[in-house]
């Protein structure tokens, strides 16, 4: 299987149509061990670059700055120019420091050149502000990512800004700067907030659209059940966030019919869900996450599922925005 190449947006380059999420990278989970360390790490992107995977999703606080280390590393023996990279800068990287985080000038300036240090490349083909910083005018930060796009440092801006922040996106794309050209909102069958306001945005402004969370961080895989326990070694097993913002009786019933259209397909509820977003006119390359080998190869089955158009709709309508 070799994923397949969409334009990324309406830029001029081409990336695999699922991305490589890399936000457990050197993170510890609540009881203190490291989600996923350098080899396995280097074992995930071996199985991505090998299933023909280009699109590295990663930012400069994954792992305090592991995340881009790994990749780095990784790199270090591939030829960088077949990776299309994305990083982020905004949350707080040096928690006593005033200037820390943020996306004021300061701020900026110092985390670029960290990111492009950690990741052992002289650019990268995607900044994303991670979120919107309130406190600085948007008219400094849009114009010091200008100057990172004029100095060869960053192909395109991105932004993942959630809502109610479509409006504030829309006016700095209005501004007389390098425009945001990717949008990397939470989207999956189980969080849908984006579709009144934020994908019309996009749409309007031409911002491709990069989903995190795909997989509504595991739950859409089916591996949680109504009731239950969540299964040992898994997120819900160590994030107490994660029970209740997902496993809700609401999200459940959307999962019974993920479940019956993968019977109906023979595939898994992982592939079902993936294959909806891939399917998705608004959407250009989903993020998948993985922990596992296995795990990845599941979810990249996604690119051999075709769903007909009653079940996309019926994957649709099994929960409104
Ligand atoms: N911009 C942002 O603010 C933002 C926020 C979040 C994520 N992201 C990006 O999006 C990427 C993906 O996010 P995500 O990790 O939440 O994505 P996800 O695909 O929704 O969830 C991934 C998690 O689900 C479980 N999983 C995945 N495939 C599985 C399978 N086939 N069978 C069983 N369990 C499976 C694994 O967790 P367990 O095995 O531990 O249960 C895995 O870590 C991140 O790596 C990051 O690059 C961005």
């Amino acid at each position: 299987m070799e994923l397949d190449t969409v334009r990324l947006g309406e830029t001029g380059t081409y990336v695999s149509e699922l991305a490589f999420g890399t936000w457990r990278f050197g993170r510890e989970n609540d009881e203190g061990e490291v989600e996923i360390d350098e080899e396995r790490a280097h074992e995930l992107l071996d199985a991505y670059a090998d299933a023909g995977g280009n699109f590295v999703d990663t930012a400069d606080m994954y792992g305090g700055g592991d995340s881009e280390r790994f990749i780095g590393n990784w790199l270090a023996d591939r030829d960088r120019e077949d990776f299309v990279l994305a990083s982020k800068v905004y949350w707080p990287t040096r928690p006593d420091d005033p200037n820390g985080g943020g996306l004021s000038r300061k701020h900026l300036r110092r985390q670029i050149d960290r990111i492009l240090d950690r990741l052992g490349t002289d650019y990268v083909d995607l900044l994303y502000v991670h979120r919107w910083d309130d406190d600085t005018p948007a008219e400094e930060f849009m114009r010091t990512l200008d100057g990172f796009v004029r100095e060869g440092k960053v192909n395109y801006l991105g932004t993942s800004t959630l809502e109610p922040n479509a409006w504030k996106v829309a006016m700095a794309n209005e501004m007389d700067y390098e425009p945001f050209r990717i949008a990397q909102p939470r989207y999956n069958l189980v969080n849908r907030e984006t579709e009144p306001n934020y994908l019309p945005m996009c749409e309007a402004y031409g911002l491709g659209v990069v989903p995190w969370s795909p997989l509504a961080g595991g739950f859409l895989t089916g591996k949680y059940s109504r009731g239950e326990e969540p299964p040992a070694g898994s997120r819900g097993a160590t994030d107490q966030q994660f029970c209740d913002s997902y496993l809700t009786d609401e999200n459940f019933d959307v999962l019974e019919e993920v479940e019956a259209v993968a019977d109906e397909v023979g595939a898994s509820p992982a592939a079902v869900s993936l294959a909806w977003l891939l399917d998705h006119d608004a959407v250009t390359a989903p993020i998948v996450g993985a922990r596992t080998v296995d795990q990845l190869a599941e979810n990249l089955r996604a690119t051999e599922i075709t769903l007909s158009d009653e079940q996309f709709a019926r994957l649709a309508d099994a929960k409104s925005a």
